[in-house]
């Protein structure tokens, strides 16, 4: 994008055609994400969808000091220190994906076709669930009605809200309307004559009675017994939901948040941390199996270093798994060419000046602009995909796969602001993801047990990733299969 409209690209729609801009610029970015990030909240269609999706006021659609309140809560649940605790629940999940896995091919030919998004939708949402909720959905089991329900629910309600697209910019005030009946009602009749509402509504109801039934069930037993009951729970304390309760219990008055609000929370936490871990994992599996000296060179650096482990057999810990640089650096560029999140969705609140590193040219005087002034109410799309491959920022090679970039001492030098290797992949400022040192971990650990158990080479056809609010893959010629990711295993 940045290669052939530049930095900045004025873009047409909504339901006025209004201006927007697609932005890819690094001072841009900096500048609306870090600098000025108080004038440029969340897009209100965005901070509707998620309100009403997770059904409260939480991380995802409060703005100002709110937002920073919450993410305070947030920041503590997913330090280095307390992901890193979560390792062994992370590797039970992962083990019941290789059995399940190894079940499917053993005792095939080579080369078995597998839907490997299925595997890992199950997985990711298997990980989210027990060290998130502490909660399973036995999602490795075929006849399991939970995973089953659950799993429809969490894969559809973002592409059924995706098409209510044109009343996105009405969600946010909707949700406030009062009394509650009143917009309950409202909403019950839209959904008589309107399936996709009605889809949507269901899909909502089931999440939400999960998590309310799990949090009214956790709070309870940390009431009655304290830390040590919460210890007995299926997750023995350690997932973020006992963690949560624990922390909201100590905060002074002022700072407690109330029930709705850790509900949405915990909501924001699973849906955040299931479709980008396991659409990115699956998009990582199938370029790895285009690469199998990739693959065999990552099995050998595998393999050294669990010869060498102090944890359990075959398990690597988290200081050991973060210290293996060949895996990092492939990770690294795969999190940098493909992100999951392609973009972000901002408005500004009043009339404001935006520097820019690369300075465009005004169509009507043909001036060189070094400063953008963006009008208020202007909605802003900021191109996460796009800034990671730009050729200006990257260099030439910006849009290839290239895993040794990150192994050359002289690392690469972004002037983007991302957070992570300054990459946009996980945003930065106030925004910031808050699971990333999570989704790092799942990430490599379940890369580290499926290389040393499986081999991964491509199915002939190829695969369409099509981007929307959420990335969809296709099998080209076979799009009405739907969404699916299938790659050639063997067991080695
Ligand atoms: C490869 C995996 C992931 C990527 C690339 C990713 C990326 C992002 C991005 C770009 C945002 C900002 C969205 C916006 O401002 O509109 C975000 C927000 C968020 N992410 Fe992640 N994420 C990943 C995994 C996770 C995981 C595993 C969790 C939780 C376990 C998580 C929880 C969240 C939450 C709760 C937010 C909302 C934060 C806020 O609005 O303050 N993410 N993520």
């Amino acid at each position: 994008m940045p290669k052939k409209y530049g930095h900045v690209a004025r873009l047409k729609g909504g339901l006025f055609m209004d201006d927007a801009l697609y932005i890819t610029d690094p001072m841009a970015l900096n500048s609306i994400l870090i600098k000025q990030q108080n004038w440029f909240p969340e897009s209100t269609e965005f901070a509707g969808l998620f309100g009403v999706i997770h059904c409260g006021d939480g991380v995802a659609s409060v703005q100002g000091r709110e937002h920073k309140k919450q993410r305070k809560y947030m920041n503590a649940l997913f330090t280095a220190g307390r992901v890193s605790k979560l390792t062994p629940l992370f590797y039970q999940v992962t083990r019941q994906l290789q059995s399940k896995l190894t079940a499917a091919v053993a005792g095939k030919p080579p080369g078995q076709i597998v839907d490997m998004l299925d595997y890992l939708i199950r997985t990711s949402l298997e990980i989210v669930g027990t060290a998130g909720i502490g909660h399973t959905f036995n999602s490795f089991d075929d006849k399991s009605k939970t995973f089953e329900e659950f799993h429809a629910a969490i894969t559809t309600v973002f592409p059924l809200g995706a098409r209510l697209f044109l009343f996105l910019p009405f969600l946010e005030s909707w949700r406030k309307m009062e009394p509650i009946w009143l917009r309950r009602t409202l909403a019950f009749i839209v959904s008589i004559f309107w399936p996709t509402v009605a889809k949507f509504r269901a899909a909502i109801y089931v999440m939400r009675s999960v998590y309310l039934m799990l949090y009214k069930a956790r709070k309870k037993v940390f009431e009655e017994g304290g830390s040590t009951a919460l210890a007995e729970t299926p997750a023995g304390g350690r997932d973020l939901m006992s963690s949560m309760i624990q922390a909201n219990w100590e905060a002074d008055e002022t700072n407690k948040m109330p029930d709705d609000v850790v509900l949405a929370n915990l909501s924001s936490i699973v849906h955040g941390g299931q479709e980008t871990t396991s659409s990115f994992l699956a998009r990582f599996l199938s370029i790895l199996s285009e690469h199998s000296d990739i693959q065999q060179k990552l099995r050998a650096e595998l393999q050294e270093a669990n010869a060498a482990s102090h944890f359990q057999p075959e398990d690597l810990d988290y200081v050991e798994i973060e210290r293996l640089p060949l895996l990092d650096a492939v990770v690294r560029e795969m999190l940098r060419v493909y992100p999951p999140v392609t973009f972000v969705w901002r408005q500004t609140t009043k009339d404001i000046p935006v520097p820019l590193t690369y300075p465009i040219q005004s169509a009507a005087t043909g001036e060189k602009i070094k400063e953008l002034l963006i009008e208020q109410g202007t909605a802003v799309y900021l191109g996460l995909g796009a800034a990671n491959r730009s050729t200006a920022i990257w260099g030439p090679d910006a849009a290839e796969f290239k895993p040794e970039r990150w192994l050359n001492p002289a690392k690469p030098e972004s002037k983007l602001p991302g957070a992570y290797s300054g990459m946009m992949t996980f945003l930065s400022g106030g925004r910031v993801c808050p699971g990333r040192i999570f989704a790092l971990l799942e990430i490599k650990l379940i890369l580290s047990v499926l290389l040393l158990t499986f081999s991964f080479d491509p199915i002939s056809e190829p695969i369409d990733w099509q981007m929307g609010l959420a990335i969809e893959p296709r099998v080209r010629g076979r799009e009405k299969e739907g969404i699916q990711v299938p790659i050639r295993v063997t067991i080695l």
